[in-house]
This record gives C-alpha cells, sequence and structure tokens, in this order.
C-alpha cells in the first residue's frame, strides 16, 4: 500500500464537526452519507459530496450572496491548482492598484487564498453575515460549487465565471494526498486504493468530478462572456497565451507597451510554483483559515499520477472518463 504524509493539526473551521447549524444537523440525518477524505462522513447534498460544516456554508451564502455584475468568481475542482489561478487573477486584475514589479507585491506577503476568499468555505462558513467594504471593484472571489448550486444572483446576473479543472489522474493524487494531510488527527490516514474506488464511484471532494467538469463546459459553450474554462495542464502548456485568453474575457486585455515592458511575463514567474512556494510566507505562514500555507505548494506538475497508479487504475479510470465525457468535445491532457 502507497502512503501519503499525516501533519495533525487543529482543523480549518470548515472542518470542525461540532456546533453545527439546527438545519445542518436535521439534514445530516437524511443525506446519503460515505466515508469521508478529510473527515470522519461526506455527505450529498443538492447532489454533490461535501463535508457537514460545509452545507451550512453553502445554504448561507445560496441564500445571502448578492452578486455584482463587476464580480469575478473563480470556479474550481478542489485541487485543479485553484491556488495558482487565484494569484494569476489577483495579480491581473489589480495591477494599476499593485504595479506588477512593485517590491511589496501583496502576493510577496500573502498566500493567494487570503487575497482572494473562499464564499462557502470562509466568508459565509458560519452562516455569518460577511463585510465587503474592505473588496475594491472589481470584487474577486472563489467558490467549489457546482453550477447547479451557485446562489441564483450569480447565475442571473453578468458577474464573470472563471472555470478551472485539471485531468482527471493528477486531480485524484493531489486530493489524496492534500486530504490525508487535513485528515483530523483521531481520524487513520486513508488509503490511495480505498480513496480511488471512492473517486470513481463520483465521491469525491465535490464531486461527482465529471459532473462538476461537464456543467461548466456546457454552460462555457452556451454562454462564451460568461464562463471561460480553462485547464491546468494548457497553462502549464502555454501559459502566456492563456493568461492572454483570461485578460481578455475579464475586458482588460494586456496594451503593446504592458507586454512590451514584460508585464505579462512578470505576473507569470510572480505566480509560478517555483516563486510562490520559496516565498517565506509559503513555507512558514498559515491561512488565516488555519492550514499550513505549504499544503498548496506539493510537486505542481502535470504527470506526477504516474508515480501512483497501477494499469489496473489507469484502464479502470479511463474507461470511465470515455463513458462520462462522451461526446462532449472534451479531452484531458496527461503528460
Ligand atoms: P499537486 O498536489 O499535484 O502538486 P489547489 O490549489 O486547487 O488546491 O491545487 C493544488 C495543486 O496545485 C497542487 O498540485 C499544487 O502543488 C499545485 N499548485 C499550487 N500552486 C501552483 C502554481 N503556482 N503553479 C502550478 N501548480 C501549482
Amino acid at each position: 500500500m502507497i502512503t501519503s504524509q499525516t501533519s495533525p493539526q487543529i482543523p480549518p473551521k470548515y472542518l470542525q464537526e461540532d456546533d453545527l447549524s439546527e438545519e445542518c444537523k436535521k439534514l445530516l440525518f437524511i443525506l446519503p452519507k460515505e466515508k469521508g477524505w478529510i473527515g470522519s462522513c461526506i455527505y450529498n447534498y443538492q447532489g454533490f459530496w461535501t463535508s457537514p460544516r460545509l452545507i451550512q456554508g453553502v445554504i448561507a451564502c445560496q441564500q445571502q450572496f448578492q452578486a455584482q455584475d463587476s464580480d469575478i468568481i473563480l470556479v474550481t475542482t478542489p485541487k485543479s491548482g485553484t491556488t495558482w489561478l487565484k494569484a494569476l487573477l489577483f495579480a491581473l486584475i489589480n495591477r494599476l492598484l499593485h504595479p506588477i514589479f512593485e517590491q511589496n507585491h501583496p502576493l510577496l506577503v500573502k498566500n493567494p487564498h487570503d487575497l482572494v476568499p473562499f464564499l462557502e468555505l470562509k466568508l459565509y462558513v458560519d452562516g455569518q453575515v460577511p463585510n465587503f467594504s474592505s473588496f475594491t471593484s472589481p470584487r474577486l472571489f472563489s467558490t467549489h460549487l457546482p453550477y447547479a448550486s451557485l446562489p441564483k444572483s450569480v447565475q442571473d446576473s453578468r458577474t464573470k465565471l472563471v472555470y478551472l479543472c485539471r485531468n482527471p489522474r493528477d486531480t485524484f493524487i493531489s486530493m489524496w494526498h492534500f486530504s490525508n494531510s487535513l485528515r483530523l488527527h483521531h481520524l487513520d490516514t486513508n488509503s490511495i486504493e480505498e480513496m480511488f474506488d471512492l473517486f470513481c464511484k463520483g465521491v469525491s471532494l465535490y464531486g461527482p468530478f465529471w459532473n462538476h467538469i461537464l456543467d461548466y463546459w456546457k454552460e462555457s459553450i452556451e454562454k462564451p462572456d460568461k464562463v471561460l474554462f480553462l485547464m491546468y495542464e494548457e497553462i502549464k502548456e502555454q501559459p502566456k497565451i492563456q493568461l492572454k485568453r483570461l485578460a481578455e474575457f475579464l475586458e482588460c486585455p494586456f496594451s503593446i507597451e504592458e507586454e512590451n515592458c514584460g508585464v505579462v511575463d512578470e505576473i507569470l514567474r510572480l505566480c509560478s510554483f517555483e516563486n510562490l512556494s520559496n516565498l517565506e510566507v509559503n513555507t512558514n505562514g498559515k491561512l488565516s483559515t488555519g492550514e499550513e500555507n505549504k499544503m498548496f505548494f506539493r510537486r505542481g506538475e502535470v504527470g506526477d499520477w504516474k508515480n501512483y497508479f497501477s494499469t489496473k487504475m489507469s484502464e479502470k479510470l479511463n474507461h470511465i472518463i470515455e463513458q462520462k465525457f462522451q461526446g462532449s468535445g472534451l479531452r484531458f491532457l496527461y503528460t
């Protein structure tokens, strides 16, 4: 059995299983449940799998969040490179406020997750009313919510959605490592075999993985001005092209002067795995939600799955992916 590292610590708020709202406790009695990736159990709420406390964050966010037309929301499947894209988006959108060559750029002293907060995981996790007074326009948020579970105001407004996914094999390996390193200390480490079977059954964080991707893929085709569909591997392969595509989608394209001054290259350098993962804040710091920043930087490569997958696992997942994505026009890159 291959094992992954565990580092017991106080769980972040969104994983704490006590002190839940009455509404949430009642729901837990009736929702389908399975073995948890991080906590003891994972529950199926509105068709996706999530941990108990997050359910109350989802409910509060759906009831209260009022999207503005100028908002930008990054939506990702967990472990698809959210941290990277948060950094890229923050640097891109704020390049007038925080010039990219500035010595004390916020990304040098804060982890991207503290600059671009999650809606259901952070801002609404306790059902609280967040204070948006410190947000500058355009407001930048992120979420892992499936399309159908987004707050209605997000779907109805002109809010732009940037969607990021990653090939299922690397996503799975990254999720297995991450969830074991966050796993609540009284629980055993999850084996790769057991979690792979759950992933294939669709039981993964915010999964089923394929439903999440296909719903946003469809929206991106039907509403190309609202949803931009990005893939981790494509950004790795053609970073400049993808960053410029992102800037155009967000209606803040790079000027010729900016390109000539190296702004595009500098954003990519600042947000690169090598640069971010070696910053003091990301080697020794913690998020305001409690996680160690270094947990969000592991290898940052395409193809790490090869170090873990057996032929049988590869074949099984291929078969599922073929079935699920057949006819969609979507293709994943694995190397
Ligand atoms: P690995 O576990 O494969 O290394 P998320 O940010 O959605 O939680 O995803 C985490 C994954 O993105 C991890 O993958 C992590 O190493 C990788 N990652 C983090 N920052 C990155 C960056 N700047 N460039 C590329 N990959 C990055």
